[in-house]
């Protein structure tokens, strides 16, 4: 309607810019405990916030009047040609955030060209996701000799999943005290501030009692809280195993037939080994902080990853992308694309399969936007001659050009920074 020369609209929408607006709302809509299971960290949550951290130690160059045009933002990973250089990641238990998980995501990354790697502890069963879906699929799941394993990836094979991603960083899980503080647990305990909590969040109440699936359906049959306890039981019995070893990831490479992926790497002789057993690609992460606290952030672990194997293997990074900006500099340092966690499961919780899609959007848009302004044609043509190191100018006086966590987290990264990369 228009008044006064004004567009008036009696609809009160709220305007989601950026993912952190995604945040922000889908944290209001869920009940604490399910906020610290999917927001929290381990311990100090030191390696959570330094993977945002990492990301502002570089600043951008830009030339003008270089006739960008509109840039190529599209990529090759896991054997496809993906439109944006992002895929969602491997997250488990996300139908306790919105029912639709898994199939909602896997639904909207084919709908903006690329594609969700489906957990193993995920709320809907390989098989229901790869049949709401057209494209061939990816898959996480733990490197493990046994019939286990070999069930599970028979099954994967069988409904089309063709690249396999290994989670590696998980041999026992993470100390993640504020989740566990919060009421985080399986089975859940009930106590009348808790069961308060939840009255205070109808909306989610009431989806997660109505759809119920809460379990992980790869690995048992029902989807209500008691099955989600058991399932929460077989994964720690069968898939964190502090007894993993490269014998394991062999055995594995030898029974799959399709591409083969390492996740959470951030060492470069682990990479090397990694692609001399055969994996076609490493996703250097560390869990999004949520498993070893102090762990190296991945944008710093990246560079001596990329001089490893660079070339040979696939690199893929994840681990605090909130930005078009954070995937250009993951870019520029040498990931071919990155994996996105936590932003993808905010536009779940807010909007189901179309937050998901705007999450994406937004992504593609800051990318877009920001190559425009560097003056690159194609994210193939990044790399670290497009950084500039900010510790260099700001080495003289941080007080007066670093925020405070950045400039402690800068110290840290000084020590373990590799000597590679300068722009
Ligand atoms: C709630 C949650 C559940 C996760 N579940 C899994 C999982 O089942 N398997 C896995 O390999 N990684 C899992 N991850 C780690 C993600 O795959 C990814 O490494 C991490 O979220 C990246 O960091 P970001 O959230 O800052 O993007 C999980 C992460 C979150 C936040």
């Amino acid at each position: 309607m228009k008044a006064f020369g004004f567009d008036v609209r009696w609809k009160v929408a709220q305007p989601y810019v950026t993912v952190e607006d995604y945040r922000k709302a889908a944290l209001k809509r869920l009940p604490p405990f399910v906020r610290g299971y999917l927001d929290g960290g381990a311990e100090d949550l030191v390696t959570l916030n330094e993977n945002r951290d990492a990301f502002l130690r570089w600043s951008l160059k830009s030339k003008v009047l270089t006739a960008t045009g509109t840039p190529d933002i599209s990529t090759a990973a896991v054997g496809q040609n993906l439109s944006l250089p992002i895929l969602l990641a491997p997250t488990g238990f996300s139908g306790l955030y919105r029912w639709e998980s898994d199939i909602a995501a896997a639904r909207a990354a084919e709908k903006r060209g690329t594609r969700l790697i489906a957990s193993t502890v995920s709320s809907w069963s390989l098989e229901e996701i790869a049949q709401a879906t057209t494209q061939d699929h990816c898959i996480q799941l733990y490197p493990r000799e046994g019939d286990f394993a070999a069930r599970l990836m028979k099954r994967a094979w069988d409904a089309g999943y063709r690249s396999l991603f290994l989670t590696v960083d998980s041999p026992v899980l993470g100390n993640r005290e504020n989740e566990r503080r919060k009421g985080m647990s399986m089975p859940l305990v009930l106590t009348p501030w808790r069961m308060l909590e939840m009255a205070a969040h109808p909306r989610w109440l009431y989806e997660t009692l109505r759809y119920r699936r809460v379990s992980a359906r790869n690995l048992v049959s029902g989807s209500s809280f008691s099955d989600a306890a058991e399932s929460f039981k077989i994964h720690a019995r069968e898939l964190v195993q502090s007894t993993l070893s490269w014998d394991d990831f062999s055995w594995m490479r030898d029974h799959w037939k399709g591409r083969i992926y390492l996740k959470g790497v951030v060492d470069a002789d682990d990479a090397r080994t990694a692609v001399a057993l055969g994996a076609d690609g490493v996703v250097v992460s560390n869990h999004g902080g949520r498993q070893l606290d102090f762990a190296q952030s991945t944008l710093a672990a990246l560079p001596p990853i990329a001089a490893a194997v660079g070339g040979r293997a696939e690199i893929l990074l994840d681990g605090g992308v909130r930005r078009g900006t954070d995937v250009i500099k993951a870019i520029a340092l040498g990931a071919n694309a990155v994996l996105i966690g936590r932003p993808f499961l905010y536009g779940l919780t807010v909007a189901g399969q179309p937050g998901i899609e705007h999450v994406l959007d937004i992504f593609r848009s800051e990318i877009t936007r920001a190559l425009t302004l560097m003056g690159v044609r194609s994210i193939r043509e990044l790399d670290a001659s497009w950084l500039i190191d900010r510790r260099d100018f700001s080495a003289k006086d941080d007080s007066q050009h670093t925020p405070l966590s950045l400039a402690s987290s800068l110290e840290a990264h000084t020590q373990h920074e590799p000597k590679t990369i300068r722009a």
